[in-house]
C-alpha cells in the first residue's frame, strides 16, 4: 500500500505500508505489520528524497514519486545504511539519475559494502552541516548508535521537522499518517525500543540532549506513524532510556515434568504478597517480543529451568543470550530449577548475562519436585528481593 499524503505544504510521506510483514531480521516478531516511511521534501530550488523503502517495496515508492509527477530529485538522504530503508536507492538513482545521496561518511562505506553505489553519486555530510533547497533548510545531525554506527537525523529548519528514520519509530502498519491511537502507538514503539534501541540505552540519552534544543514540530520516523505532538514519544524514550526501575519481577521460565513450574508458580505468589508485580513468560509458547518489553522496565529477573543435559533447557538459553544481548536495565537477577542427578545449571547460566550489570541473588535449585525446605528457600529468596526493591524505594 503507497503512503502518499501531504504532512505540510510541499512536504510529502511517500513510503510504503507493509501490513503483511510478520518476521524481520528473520528473528523478530513483528504482530502489526511495519511501514517504510520515506520523504519527499520540495524547496523552491532543489528536491530531496529523505530515506528509500525496503527493496520488496521499491514500486510502491516509485509509484509515489510518479503520481506526484516528481521529475528531478537532486539529494536522496540516507539517514541509516540498513536495508529496509536503503535498499531501494539504487533504483531511485536509475530513475532520478542527477540524484546524490547524502550520508554521514560512515554511512557511505557501509552502502558502498551493502548496495554497490558508485563513489560519485555520494555527498557526506559533517554533523551540524546544512544543504539548502532554496527556501528549506536540511540540518544533518550524528546521532550515531541509533541503532548502527552510522546513522544521523535530518531536520528541516523551516517547518521544525525532524527526520529520525528508526530512531523514536515503530512497527505498526496502519492508515493513519499522524498518531491518533496513543495506546496502540505506546505498545508498538516500546516493542521497537525493547527490540532494537534498548541495548543503545545510553547513546539514545547523549543523542536526545544533542538534540533538546531544536524546536520541534513534527517527529517523522521511518517506521510507523509520525509524531505531530512529539512530547508523547520523546517522554516515553526518556522514561525507558532512564536508570530508574519499576517494582516488577520478570520470570522467563520453562518445565519439562513441573518441577520447576510448581516452583515458579508458589514463587509469584510469594512475590505478589510482597506487593511485588510479576510478568511470568512460558519460553515454550512466548513471543519473544513481550518478554523483551517486559525487560524494558523491570528491576529483577528470576530465571526458571530444569537441567538438560547438564544445563539450562535450550529455550532458556535463546532467552538468556537475548537479554543479555538487548542489555536491559535490570538491577537483580536469580535463578531457580530443579535436577534430576546433577548438573552446571546455575554456573553455565550465570556465564550467559556478562552483559546484565546486575547482582545475583542466591539461587533456589533443587532436586526433584519442590518440598517444604524448597518452598522456605523461595519464600526467602522472594524476601530478598522485596527488601531489595525496598532499598531501592520502589516497593508498593
Ligand atoms: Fe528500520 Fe535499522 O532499520
Amino acid at each position: 500500500m503507497g503512503f502518499r499524503r501531504e504532512l505540510k505544504p510541499n512536504i510529502y510521506s511517500v513510503g510504503a505500508v507493509d501490513w503483511d510483514r510478520r518476521l524481520f531480521d528473520e528473528l523478530i516478531l513483528l504482530p502489526d505489520g511495519t511501514s517504510y516511511n520515506a520523504y519527499l521534501v520540495k524547496g523552491s530550488e532543489k528536491t530531496a528524497l529523505i530515506d528509500t523503502v525496503d527493496p520488496t517495496m521499491t514500486d510502491v515508492l516509485l509509484k509515489n514519486l510518479e503520481e506526484l509527477e516528481v521529475e528531478d530529485i537532486n539529494y536522496v538522504v540516507a539517514n541509516h545504511a540498513e536495508q529496509d530503508h536503503s535498499g531501494s536507492i539504487p533504483q531511485v538513482l536509475e530513475v532520478y539519475t542527477s540524484a546524490k545521496v547524502v550520508c554521514t561518511p560512515k554511512c557511505k562505506a557501509m552502502l558502498k559494502d551493502l548496495l554497490v553505489i558508485p563513489e560519485d553519486k555520494f555527498i557526506t555530510v559533517k554533523d551540524g552541516e546544512t544543504l539548502s533547497l532554496g527556501d528549506k533548510t536540511l540540518e544533518f545531525i550524528h546521532a550515531p548508535w541509533v541503532h548502527w554506527p552510522e546513522t544521523m537525523l535530518t531536520y528541516l529548519k523551516e517547518d521544525k521537522i525532524l527526520f529520525t528514520c528508526d530512531f523514536l519509530g515503530s512497527h505498526l502498519a496502519t492508515s493513519d499518517l499522524f498518531v491518533t491511537d496513543k495506546a496502540t502507538v505506546y505498545e508498538a514503539a516500546k516493542r521497537y525500543y525493547a527490540e532494537i534501541m534498548m541495548p543503545f540505552r545510553i547513546t539514545i540519552r547523549k543523542n536526545m540532549e544533542k538534540t533538546k534544543n531544536l524546536a520541534i514540530a513534527i517527529i517523522a520516523p521511518s517506521h510507523g506513524p509520525i509524531h505531530n505532538k512529539p512530547d508523547f514519544i520523546l517522554d516515553a524514550y526518556r522514561d525507558w532510556a532512564s536508570d530508574d526501575v519499576k517494582n516488577e519481577v520478570i520470570v522467563p521460565y520453562i518445565s519439562m515434568h513441573g518441577s520447576t513450574k510448581k516452583m515458579v508458580d508458589y514463587f509469584v505468589e510469594a512475590l505478589i504478597e510482597r506487593g511485588i508485580t510479576v510478568r511470568q513468560f512460558n519460553l515454550s509458547e512466548t513471543d519473544i517480543g513481550k518478554l523483551a518489553m517486559a525487560l524494558v522496565d523491570a528491576a529483577t529477573i528470576v530465571i526458571g529451568s530444569p537441567t538438560v543435559l547438564v544445563g539450562p533447557h535450550p529455550k532458556v538459553i535463546y532467552a538468556a543470550c537475548l537479554a543479555n544481548a538487548l542489555r536491559p536495565k535490570l538491577k537483580f537477577a536469580s535463578i531457580i530449577g530443579s535436577y534430576g542427578w546433577g548438573g552446571r545449571m546455575v554456573e553455565q547460566l550465570a556465564g550467559m548475562i556478562p552483559n546484565l550489570k546486575v547482582e545475583i541473588l542466591d539461587p533456589v535449585v533443587i532436586k526433584g519436585v519442590p518440598k517444604e525446605d524448597d518452598f522456605k528457600a523461595l519464600d526467602r529468596l522472594a524476601d530478598e528481593i522485596a527488601d531489595k526493591h525496598k532499598e531501592y524505594d520502589i516497593l508498593n
